[in-house]
């Protein structure tokens, strides 16, 4: 949440700053700033909405500073507008920030009887003040260090200092934030993709860490106030990920590229010769392991749920599923035999890393499966397994979710095997199977016509339901996410067979009800959950997959069949339609599809 961007050069950075801060606009988008410096004083331009609208201001501007700092807001303190957006600016420092000051109402109070005025409702303006204020009578680092003493919570932040005006001051702890390096200079960024159309060498900063970035050095101080070395990456990715290609939005784009994204990672991990499958370098004697625990938010906590009943399924272990923010703060029993599993498309959710790092604290065994292998939970895990499926733009999940539940399926395969919990034979059914799921998902993208005709009832509808049983259920909850979070419409994920326990109160006549009932060993049980919200009016879309026999019911408003294959890998056949419904639906009310309101894509604060 909020993307940073700082730049020291030899050359003019306003450019460069607003080309990063449309690349980090998906971190937050409702307001965006740029401070450079000019002449001895800094220049700021700020207002509230998107970059595109900050550009056309900047544009009749002239910022022609060498060294700068931009952001792009989402709000946590104080509305979105242009007083609240960063930088907030003394007449010393201009500073930019991700994250939240806990306790800036307390500082703010004993700053304000030192006669200082507040012009934000930020928490961020605080950090300027207090700032400003050990500048009277410190150099920079100890005026910066003797700030962030003080501060409760968290930040990734980049300073400007009129006094020193040929760098740039990073810092961070708990929100992540990366150095570049490049030719004749350097650049600072809230994550590595803001950076990635400058240079591909990178260099994390950790909690507490400070640097000072000039344009032909960077120097970094751990919390201690010792200076310190870091280790220059090579990111792996190049820039081609980043374009929409033929599609107008990135989520349509990334809807259709997982029939590609799901081969790419069967080929990290399925063996092409043999039916086996390779995870090298796995830390742990897996027959020595009784338990897992799998810690995710939102769509990849879906991913969590569906793995759940794989575990139990397949496996003779034990498995208990948290969402982050819930785990993080409850009283948790820790055991040595279990492996700790973090679920995150972009390895920097805040409530599924402060999880790791408690797991962590407690000496716990911990695995990741991450799309972003240079992110904070990649980097802090004990192992890593990456989804491999490429940039995920759109700030609703797609082909993330879909990795996130194929690498989760290959470990929980492998583990069943090599703890002698499955047959030879069957598993190597499993993965002959595994290796035609592209195909079977390309073909279910057929029904993107049919979903794109059957998707203004929900745009309409004030409300809808989302119902299934077993692997559906967790799909059906993912189905009514990607319809809330786009659409703006109340949708619920529910199990089928608890309707009767409540929420059936709330089926009126023409409620659309989509019921999401393969043939599986459930399946006539969802048909009968399915005829008692008919019988009260719903409006029914139902979604199987293909078989010889018909679907039973003729009171059923649409049908939609997904393509053939197991029970175990129905969950990627089902969501595909789901994501289209949600796609379609918030195209016909002419919504911003890839920046959905109150949204970000990384999710830094807690
Ligand atoms: C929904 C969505 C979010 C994320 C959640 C966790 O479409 O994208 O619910 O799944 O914020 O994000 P990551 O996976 O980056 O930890």
């Amino acid at each position: 949440m909020c993307g940073i961007i700082g730049i020291s050069s030899s050359k003019p950075v306003v450019n460069n700053i607003i080309s990063s801060l449309k690349k980090l606009e998906y971190r937050g988008y409702d307001s965006a700033g740029i401070a450079t410096f000019s002449d001895k004083f800094i220049d700021e331009v700020k207002c509230e909405g998107r970059v595109g609208k900050l550009e056309k201001i900047v544009s009749k501007k002239s910022l022609k500073g060498i060294v700068g700092i931009g952001h792009v807001r989402w709000a946590t303190h104080g509305v979105p507008n242009e007083i609240n957006a960063h930088p907030h600016s003394s007449d010393r420092v201009s500073v930019v920030h991700n994250g939240i000051i806990e306790n800036s109402t307390i500082l703010k109070k004993i700053l304000e009887k030192k006669g200082y005025q507040f012009k934000s409702q930020t928490d961020t303006e605080v950090i300027t003040i207090l700032l400003t204020e050990n500048l009277k009578n410190n150099k920079l680092l100890v005026a910066v260090q003797k700030t962030l003493e003080k501060l409760h919570g968290s930040y990734a932040l980049a300073i400007l200092c009129k006094d020193n005006p040929d760098l740039i001051v990073g810092a961070r702890r708990g929100s992540p934030l990366a150095v570049g390096y490049g030719h004749n200079e350097n650049y600072l960024g809230s994550d590595s993709y803001a950076l990635k159309s400058m240079t591909n060498k990178i260099s994390y900063l950790d909690d507490g860490d400070i640097c000072i970035l000039k344009k032909d050095s960077a120097e970094f101080y751990n919390s201690k106030g010792k200076k310190i070395n870091k280790k220059i990456l090579t990111m792996s990715e190049t820039e081609d990920n980043y374009d929409k290609g033929d599609f107008k939005t990135f989520m349509q784009k990334e809807i259709f590229e997982q029939p590609n994204s799901v081969k790419s990672c069967i080929n990290e991990y399925v063996d092409h010769l043999r039916d086996d499958i390779n995870i090298y370098n796995f830390p742990w004697d897996i027959t020595k392991i009784d338990s897992v625990v799998l810690i995710g938010c939102g769509t990849a906590y879906h991913a969590c749920m569906v793995a759940k009943y794989w575990i139990e399924e397949l496996t003779s272990l034990e498995v208990a599923i948290d969402i982050a923010s819930e785990f993080r703060y409850k009283r948790n029993k820790f055991k040595n035999n279990c492996i700790y599993i973090f679920v995150s498309q972009s390895g920097e959710t805040a409530d599924t890393f402060a999880a790791l790092e408690l797991c962590k604290k407690n000496k716990m065994k911990t695995l990741s499966v991450v799309n972003v292998v240079e992110s904070s939970i990649a980097r802090n895990s004990n192992f890593v397994l990456p989804i491999h499926c490429g940039a995920e733009i759109c700030v609703a999940s797609t082909k993330a979710f879909l990795g996130q539940m194929l690498v989760l399926y290959v470990l929980i395969l492998k583990i069943s095997s090599l703890r002698g919990d499955i047959k030879k034979k069957d598993y190597e059914a499993k993965i002959k199977l595994l290796k035609k799921l592209p195909e079977a998902i390309r073909n279910t993208l057929s029904t993107e016509s049919e979903m794109e005709e059957i998707s203004d009832i929900f745009s309409e509808a004030k409300g809808s339901m989302f119902l299934g049983r077993g692997y559906s259920y967790p799909i059906a909850m993912e189905g009514a996410l990607k319809l809330k979070e786009l659409c703006y419409v109340h949708a619920e994920g529910y199990p089928a067979g608890e309707m009767k326990h409540g929420p059936l109160a709330l089926i009126e006549s023409g409620m659309p009800v989509v019921i999401i009932a393969p043939r599986d060993k459930y399946y006539e049980k969802t048909l009968s959950n399915m005829q008692e919200v008919i019988a009260r009016g719903a409006k029914v879309l139902f979604i199987s997959n293909k078989s010889k026999d018909e679907i039973s019911s003729d009171n059923v408003w649409k049908k939609i069949e997904v393509e053939k294959t197991s029970d175990e890998l129905l969950p990627f056949l089902l969501t595909i339609p789901l994501q289209l419904l949600a796609f379609y639906a918030a195209k016909n009310k002419g919504y911003d599809i890839d920046k959905p309101r109150n949204l970000a894509k990384s999710v830094t604060v807690e």
